[in-house]
């Protein structure tokens, strides 16, 4: 299955990426934390994409594609993959289609603007292995540490409430007519917010079948 996660920052894509990746035994491939990790590593590129990320703002595509179509060619990801924040705009979706990678589903997070604004002020991220934890609705069982990996928790640059802000600007401007392309095509699903992360699994795996 190859499979689009839509949603609005902090809608629970890493949350339900992991739930799916798990049950399809296929990857995840987040732009989002490989460009974290390009930051985390100091290359040209992770320098180059900071600024843009730290203000709420889409990373220029020549950055983001050149991470994704590497990342696409490895072989974990021959029986497919979960793409969790790409495409980010219709033009990444044009790009994607370019490529020659088909996509069997898209699937849409809803979730409304005052729940995400409380849901990113409680993360916590493990920059090793992308891990997404809520101090209150996902704690680790340790504070502080990854239960996966054993590495640091961080709060995230970006999850700043006047960051959050743009970053919901930038989803409804350029990432929400996504919707509109992929329902045309027949292959876009919603899945309403059902509140917790368990029950919001459920209805994801039901709007998989
Ligand atoms: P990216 O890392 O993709 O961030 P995002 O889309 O803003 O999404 P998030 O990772 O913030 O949230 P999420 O939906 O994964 O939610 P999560 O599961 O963590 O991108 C970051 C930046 O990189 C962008 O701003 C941009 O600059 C750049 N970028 C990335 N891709 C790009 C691209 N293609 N083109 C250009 N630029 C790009 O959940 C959030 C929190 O809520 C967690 O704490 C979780 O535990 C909790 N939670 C989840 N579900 C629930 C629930 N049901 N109830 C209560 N709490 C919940």
């Amino acid at each position: 299955m190859r499979l689009i996660l839509l949603g609005a920052p902090g809608a629970g894509k890493g949350t339900q990426a992991e739930r799916i990746s798990e049950k399809y035994n296929i990857p995840t491939v987040s732009t989002g934390n490989l460009l974290r990790a390009a930051v985390a590593a100091g290359t040209e590129l992770g320098m180059k994409a900071k600024s843009y990320m730290d203000s709420g703002s889409l990373v220029p595509d020549e950055l983001v594609v050149s991470l994704l179509a590497e990342r696409i060619a490895e072989d974990d990801c021959k029986n497919g993959f979960i793409l969790d924040g790409f495409p980010r705009s219709v033009r990444q979706a044009e790009v994607l289609e370019e490529m020659g990678v088909t996509v069997d589903k898209v699937l849409s997070l809803e979730v409304t603007d005052e729940n995400i604004i409380a849901r990113l002020a409680g993360r916590r991220a493990c920059l090793k292995c992308g891990a997404t934890y809520h101090i209150e609705s996902k704690p680790p069982v340790k504070e502080g540490v990854c239960d996966k990996c054993g590495a640091e928790l961080i709060i995230r640059d970006d999850d700043k409430v006047e960051t959050i802000q743009k970053r919901l600007e930038t989803f409804h401007s350029q990432t929400e007519p996504l919707k509109d392309f992929y329902g045309k095509k027949g292959i876009l699903r919603l899945a309403y917010d059902q509140f917790t992360p368990d029950a919001n699994t459920a209805e994801v795996f039901k709007q998989l079948q």
